[in-house]
């Protein structure tokens, strides 16, 4: 090869590269990395930020450090149709207005804690209760709503990496918390949440994402038609308020029945007491383990797109909702419109009330001790 031929390689190969990079729908050339730009402002003038993950097969994720949330996930499908297969909003005012915890990082504590009150070496801890008398995702000023320090990380996957201090008494909990939440997107379409934290005096944590999944494509309609299969013989009973009773029951010959994948709205309008409380599913499974380490916690499919997602965690519950509370007032992303029922999520977690049921895994940490919890979203195609 002559030296000027070498060079018009040279120049064609960074020429070719540049225009992959410069139209961003070109995801047979993607260019691993993290893109910044602006996503506004808070009330109070601070600048938040959007970060788009991508990796090589060509997918992105934008997370934004408003509320750690989640804002797109974009997968292609059988026949490599990119499509949105999360809720949220185009910018940050619309998180900032009301909305149900949207793609949101989760805590101090993920779900319900009766009657917004717990019991901690003798002491009682008053919450907020922002869900009828019980406290729901932290409170009403939770991580969702709180502004995180991000930074990107170096490394050959795209990482994230979003630290936040919830000062002693934040929302009623004990002790200075220090959080540290990290998101990898890997070359196989593995999103990893890693959650980390220490505190200086003993309280209780719980963490999770939010993240509403249609596997079909935000505001296509409802999810009934897309079946779920979760790893858990065994779910947490709730009462009324959706507080769980203490028992765990066997899900078998009930509608929570999803050992075998079963289409998501098979059962759901049966009349059956926890259905009727939760005005579908809205339930803490107890995930099928043999020990510590990483299950698989459920899996979803869109048989029309062939659009999978599995879920693997650290944690010994999963909280599956099917988005009960949406009733199409909320516009999201490109207007579409947010119907009763057109998302389910699966919220890995500690079960719902622990700090109350001392028979639960216990969700106690105390200064010394690392918080640890890890988990993974794969998306795949049928
Ligand atoms: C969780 C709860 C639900 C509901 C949603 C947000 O999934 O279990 O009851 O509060 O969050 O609307």
């Amino acid at each position: 090869m002559n030296q000027s031929y070498a060079l018009f390689i040279v120049f064609a190969v960074t020429f070719a590269a540049g225009f992959a990079q410069a139209s961003g729908s070109d995801r047979a050339a993607a260019q691993p990395g993290i893109q910044k730009s602006a996503f506004g402002t808070m009330p109070d003038g601070r600048a938040v930020a959007l970060y788009t993950l991508t990796n090589r097969p060509g997918i992105t994720i934008e997370i934004t450090n408003y509320g750690g949330r989640i804002v797109s996930i974009i997968v292609p499908d059988r026949h490599g149709e990119m499509a949105d297969v999360v809720l949220g909003f185009d910018n940050l005012e619309g998180y900032l207005g009301n909305n149900p915890y949207f793609g949101a990082l989760i805590g101090r504590y993920a779900n319900r804690i009766g009657d917004a009150r717990f019991t901690l070496d003798g002491k009682v801890y008053h919450l907020p209760a922002n869900n009828g008398q019980n406290c729901l995702h932290g409170g009403p000023h939770g991580f969702d709503k709180q502004l995180w320090t991000a930074r990107e990380l170096p490394g050959a996957s795209p990482a994230l990496e979003l630290t936040y201090l919830s000062k002693d008494g934040e929302e009623g909990f004990p002790g200075d918390l220090s959080v540290k939440v990290v998101y990898t997107l890997s070359d196989n379409n593995e999103l990893k949440i890693a959650y980390s934290a220490t505190t200086d005096k003993d309280t209780v944590i719980n963490l999770t994402n939010h993240s509403y999944f249609n596997l079909a494509g935000q505001g296509s309609g409802n999810i009934i038609q897309q079946e779920v299969m979760i790893n858990a013989e065994r779910f947490t009973p709730v009462g009324p308020t959706l507080i769980p009773t203490g028992q765990i029951e066997s899900v078998a010959g009930t509608p929570l029945d999803f050992r075998k994948m079963t289409p998501i709205g098979a059962h759901i309008d049966e009349n059956y007491p926890q259905l009727k409380y939760a005005k579908g599913y809205d339930f803490n499974y107890v995930l099928d383990r043999k020990g510590p380490g990483m299950v698989l916690a459920g899996r979803a499919v869109d048989p029309k797109s062939g659009r999978e997602l599995e879920v693997f965690t650290t944690e010994p519950g999963v909280q599956f909702y099917t988005g009960n509370f949406l009733d199409g007032t909320i516009h999201g992303k490109g207007g579409k419109v947010y119907a009763y029922r057109s998302a389910f999520t699966l919220e890995t977690q500690h079960y719902p009330d622990s700090p109350n049921r001392t028979a639960f895994p216990s969700t106690e940490l105390k200064p010394g001790q690392t918080y640890h919890q890890t988990t993974i979203f794969k998306f795949s195609v049928q």
